[in-house]
């Protein structure tokens, strides 16, 4: 399935370096030439030996290498790549793409490649939580370096968070899968569209150890993420904490309070041509984070909370948005709220949801919803999240190519 195609692969330091040798073998038994460069750091986590043997060429390392073709390993293996796979990307790899920074073979040739470039993720959920990672990260993106995971679990370090690289076998289907979609993309109702989800619950930290959140499962945010990317969408995820793998070819960004995902919503509005947020995003959150835990001493304490900024209010504000799709969650008077937040929040689009019942709605593999827009609307009887999130997908497209009618 990657007959003759030439992948080179960059693998920088971290504990995941080991997944590579499997990733190599993946590369080769789908047919593809497989030629390896990897940091000095990466052949503390596994030989070059190693390595070599499984690819069957010579491993790369040195910038200067006068063994080379002409001394310059940089270009002649840019030159070969069909593409260009970095697995697993630390964090200071990425931060050197992100900067330009060339002193060392992998930088340099990030710099000299000009085929498609992927990038798998692979650190502590502390460092992939870093706004300076995040800023990075995004940045490449924008730049149209694609990502693959990270994935969330437990880690090498004992700690659990989204940091892990994407196993061995779901990077070869992902590449599998490009490749073989590239060939029928075109036809697809959402080619050539970028578009922005939100899902999940945000979580309001009260001191370091304790937070308000929501029973947000992030579920049905997920599978419009899938059924978007189905559609042939470019989709980016913009994810509070689930437990959840992250849907494979999508750049999926992790946050955590309201704050940050205002932030991350705002801040890549004008890239992308739709927003839908089925996040459950705080209303309110604490006055204040106290720096050390709250000590239990008093019967009753008060909890001051002040409003979050309305990511949607917000993005509606911008003189260039994108369509946008908002969610509502009620318990009740579903039509009349859900209508008020179209008109108040100036939205193209809401999809309204019962929630607090039995079935459906928070934390259920199922779910019913109620579409509105001016002059229009439709229920989508409660069935699987997936089938659910299809239908709205395609109702989106159908609304958002009429407006661009008028
Ligand atoms: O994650 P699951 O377990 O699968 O559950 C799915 C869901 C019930 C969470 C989902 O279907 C859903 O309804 N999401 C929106 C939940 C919500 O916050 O609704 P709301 O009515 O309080 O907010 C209205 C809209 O404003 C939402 O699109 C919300 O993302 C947005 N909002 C809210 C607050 C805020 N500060 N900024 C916002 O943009």
């Amino acid at each position: 399935m990657l007959i003759n195609l030439k992948i080179l692969l960059g693998i920088s330091g971290g504990i995941a370096a080991y997944k590579s040798a499997e990733l190599i073998r993946l590369f080769k038994k789908n047919g593809a030439d497989v030629r390896v460069v990897m940091t000095h750091n990466a052949t503390q986590f596994i030989t070059p030996l190693t390595i070599q043997a499984l690819s069957g060429n010579s491993i790369h390392i040195e910038l200067f290498d006068a063994g080379a073709d002409n001394g310059m390993d940089h270009i002649n293996l840019a030159r070969w790549a069909d593409v260009f796979i970095i697995a697993p990307a630390s964090a200071n790899i990425i931060a050197k793409m992100n900067h330009g920074l060339a002193d060392d073979l992998l930088s340099t040739l990030y710099l000299a490649a000009t085929c498609p470039i992927f990038i798998a993720p692979a650190m502590n959920q502390a460092m992939w939580s870093k706004a300076v990672t995040q800023t990075n990260l995004s940045s490449l993106q924008k730049q149209g370096v694609l990502t693959i995971g990270p994935d969330q679990g437990s880690q090498a370090c004992g700690e659990t968070g989204f940091g892990r690289m994407t196993e061995p076998t779901a990077i070869c289907q992902h590449i599998i899968e490009h490749y073989s979609q590239d060939n029928d993309k075109a036809n697809k109702p959402l080619h050539n569209l970028k578009i922005m989800i939100s899902a999940g619950p945000t979580r309001e930290a009260l001191d370091p150890i304790r937070y308000i959140t929501n029973r947000s499962s992030g579920k049905m945010g997920y599978a419009i993420a899938e059924a978007a990317i189905k559609a042939g969408a470019d989709v980016t995820l913009i994810t509070g904490p689930v437990s959840l793998s992250a849907p494979s070819h999508c750049a999926c960004i992790a946050v955590e309070s309201a704050a940050e995902m205002h932030e991350a919503v705002l801040s890549r509005a004008h890239d992308h041509h739709i927003y839908i947020a089925a996040a459950a995003v705080a209303d309110y959150s604490p006055a204040q984070v106290n720096a050390c835990k709250i000590k239990k001493q008093a019967d009753n304490i008060n909890l001051a909370l002040i409003k979050t900024k309305d990511i949607l209010a917000d993005l509606t504000q911008l003189q260039k948005h994108p369509f946008t799709v908002g969610f509502a969650a009620e318990t009740n008077d579903l039509a009349n709220y859900a209508l008020d937040k179209l008109k108040n929040k100036n939205l193209d689009m809401i999809a309204a949801n019962l929630v607090g019942t039995a079935v459906g709605g928070f934390d259920s593999d199922v779910n019913a919803l109620h579409v509105f827009w001016n002059n229009g609307d439709i229920v989508l009887p409660m069935s699987d999240k997936n089938i659910i999130a299809a239908q709205l997908i395609d109702l989106i497209t159908t609304r958002y190519k009429s407006s661009l009618q008028h």
